[in-house]
């Protein structure tokens, strides 16, 4: 019993004594300081745990988001790039309609930002939501306090919102896209999982194809979005798909797995990391192969039962053209989900597919310079 009031006496003065428990983790102190200059071109990297960060590419970083558990040694090493770390912010729609619970939520965040030094948020919300029910009011509302609260709080702190690869309803999350992005500092463009929706042929495509992803951009943009808030996401994953059969043409059929409306979607494929489908492409029944419409690399292999399955997935020739628009229209930067998903080991082969993956996101102009 006395050892319970112990605890809850600690932990009570801990939180309402920022000092107490706020001990700076790195090898000196200013490295605790957060980030406040806001670098050209925006580098944003998702990461979700372990030590992959390491050996990310630390010239290009700009902002990590991490969404696997808080490292401190990370957030110190970031820091010491003039990168930022910031957190995951994510909750039940429903939950924040009330305003007193959104402000609860926020002060959270800020608290825990506070507390483990860092630079700001990623807010993670993917949710369906209807145009003008409460939810869609209460999440323009939690965006727009969360960046007031972390400018005034942490001065120089980053928010970030994650956004559908189009703003016309995907996935029904009918979000007022102008007024989040207006109330934030980025909006982090997830142009990927295109094929969640999948209304005409059941068919395997491209992760991302490259008209659909750009002209969702002009989108964004003709809703007078500043595409200096748009960073552009691309996937270091692709997708798997059983077919049901192969025609001719190389035509892969899909099972019918519905998502929110749709009668088949990418849910009838499995995501598989970069570093796994560079260990099986070579040795596929096709190899390497290229679509110029969706300007896509895919390819197709058999499994142990003898199904064939095709893989659609991006790699440097197809984010580069991607990047490249980045550069034409302006944008913000560009930013991956996610970054352990190379290979990071010592194989010489995988070394330089690494560093291929990171050096295709800058834009041409960049890479020029
Ligand atoms: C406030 O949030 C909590 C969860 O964080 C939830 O259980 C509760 O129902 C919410 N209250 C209201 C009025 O929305
Ligand atoms: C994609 O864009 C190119 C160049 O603008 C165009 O020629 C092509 O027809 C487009 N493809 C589709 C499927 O829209
Ligand atoms: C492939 O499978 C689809 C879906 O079952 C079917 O509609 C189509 O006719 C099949 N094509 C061939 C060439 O067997
Ligand atoms: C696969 O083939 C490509 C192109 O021939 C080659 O550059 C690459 O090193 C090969 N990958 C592996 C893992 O052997």
């Amino acid at each position: 019993m006395l050892v319970v009031w112990l605890f809850l006496l600690t932990t009570a003065q801990c939180l309402s004594l920022i000092s107490c428990d706020t001990q700076c983790p790195c090898e000196s102190q200013e490295l605790c300081q957060q980030i406040t200059v806001e670098k050209d071109f925006e580098v944003y990297v998702f990461d979700v745990g372990k030590k992959a960060w390491k050996s990310y590419d630390w010239t290009k970083v700009t902002t990590v988001a991490a969404f696997g558990k808080y490292d401190p040694e990370l957030m110190c090493y970031a820091h010491s790039k003039g990168a930022r770390l910031v957190l995951k912010g994510d909750v039940h729609l429903s939950d924040i309609v009330d305003p007193a619970n959104r402000t609860a939520w926020i002060a959270e965040k800020v608290d825990l930002a506070k507390k483990q030094f860092m630079d700001g948020i990623n807010i993670d919300i993917e949710q369906q939501v209807e145009e003008s029910s409460p939810e869609y009011y209460a999440l323009t509302a939690l965006v727009k306090e969360s960046t007031e609260a972390f400018h005034k709080e942490i001065p120089g702190s980053q928010v970030s919102f994650d956004v559908a690869w189009s703003p016309k309803c995907i996935d029904k999350r009918c979000y007022d896209y102008a007024a989040i992005a207006e109330s934030c500092d980025l909006l982090f463009v997830m142009s990927y999982d295109e094929q969640s929706q999948v209304w005409d042929d059941c068919i395997a495509m491209a992760n991302a194809p490259i008209n659909q992803t750009l002209i969702a951009y002009e989108h964004y943009m003709m809703m007078k979005i500043d595409p200096k808030k748009l960073v552009m996401g691309v996937p270091w994953y692709g997708y798997d798909y059983p077919c049901l059969n192969l025609s001719q043409e190389g035509v892969c059929a899909i099972p019918k797995v519905p998502f929110r409306g749709a009668p088949c979607s990418d849910a009838a494929g499995r995501q598989v990391p970069y570093s796994s489908i560079m260990q099986q492409v070579n040795n596929s029944m096709s190899g390497r192969m290229w679509d110029e419409v969706q300007a896509a690399p895919y390819y197709n292999y058999k499994d142990k039962a003898g199904r064939v399955h095709q893989v659609w997935y991006d790699d440097p020739e197809s984010i580069s053209l991607k990047a490249d628009y980045i550069g034409a229209r302006g944008l913000r930067g560009i930013g991956m989900w996610n970054g352990n998903l190379l290979d990071y080991s010592n194989n010489p082969v995988a070394q330089q597919q690494t560093k291929d993956m990171w050096n295709a996101l800058k834009p041409n102009q960049e890479k020029e310079r």
